[in-house]
């Protein structure tokens, strides 16, 4: 299973987002990560439709768009025609995520459903059919820069549930990705990692090969 790596521009330095977003595109990214906060569904303000839209022509990679905003709904199509890709939302961001996930899919974008530490993997058992990306957070959701939780099994269990569709559906983990963190989310079944500070941090002389040493080359 090849392994892709979607750093997340949350850790880039946002008074130079379209130059952050070509060098990681040019280090070697496969997805551009954007985490879009309210400020409501998690304790932080990111990023509106508007800065997607000013990002999409600088990099031709996959615009892969973590929705933490509820309601969720009255955005989706916003987020569609500012070019995103995947749009990935959570299951609490709505009363029905099902019908979300349909919107989705109606505007020709590639749907993902997120769950926090502590949504249970049911939650979406009856919605697979619609998915194309089911992301695991492995901190709980807001900020950059947290600790990976454990959640192995979880990943694990998630494999065993995309294998049963016969799909192709990514299994995205994000939140506290490192050298260390990265190997036992793989090993759990992970194939897509997002990765912040483990990408930023050292600045963008190392991006190409902190992106590589997340991927295990
Ligand atoms: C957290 C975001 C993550 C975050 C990851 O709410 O969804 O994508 O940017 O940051 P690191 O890799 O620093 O944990
Ligand atoms: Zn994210």
């Amino acid at each position: 299973m090849s392994i892709r790596i979607a750093p997340s521009i949350l850790s880039a330095d946002f008074a130079r987002l379209g130059e952050e977003v070509r060098a990681i595109d040019a280090a070697g990214a496969d997805y551009i990560h954007i985490d879009v906060m309210d400020g409501h569904f998690v304790p932080n303000l990111t990023i509106g439709p508007a800065v997607v839209k000013a990002l999409r022509p600088h990099s031709s990679k996959i615009f892969d768009v973590h929705l933490m905003i509820s309601p969720v709904d009255p955005f989706i199509k916003d987020f569609a025609d500012a070019g995103a890709d995947i749009i990935t939302v959570h299951p609490e961001a709505g009363a029905h995520v099902h019908r979300t996930l349909q919107t989705i899919k109606a505007l020709g974008k590639k749907a993902g459903v997120s769950l926090n530490p502590s949504t249970p993997l049911s939650a979406i058992s009856h919605v697979m059919d619609l998915v194309d990306l089911v992301l695991i957070m492995t901190v709980n959701p807001g900020f950059g820069g947290q600790s990976f939780i454990p959640l192995l099994d979880k990943i694990s269990e998630a494999r065993k549930m995309i294998a049963a569709t016969g799909r192709a559906i990514d299994l995205e983990v994000d939140g506290g990705i490192t050298v260390q963190t990265a190997p036992q989310a793989i090993a759990a079944g992970a194939d897509v990692l997002v990765a912040g500070t483990a990408v930023f941090k050292q600045g963008p002389d190392h991006y190409a090969s902190s992106i590589k040493a997340l991927r295990g080359d």
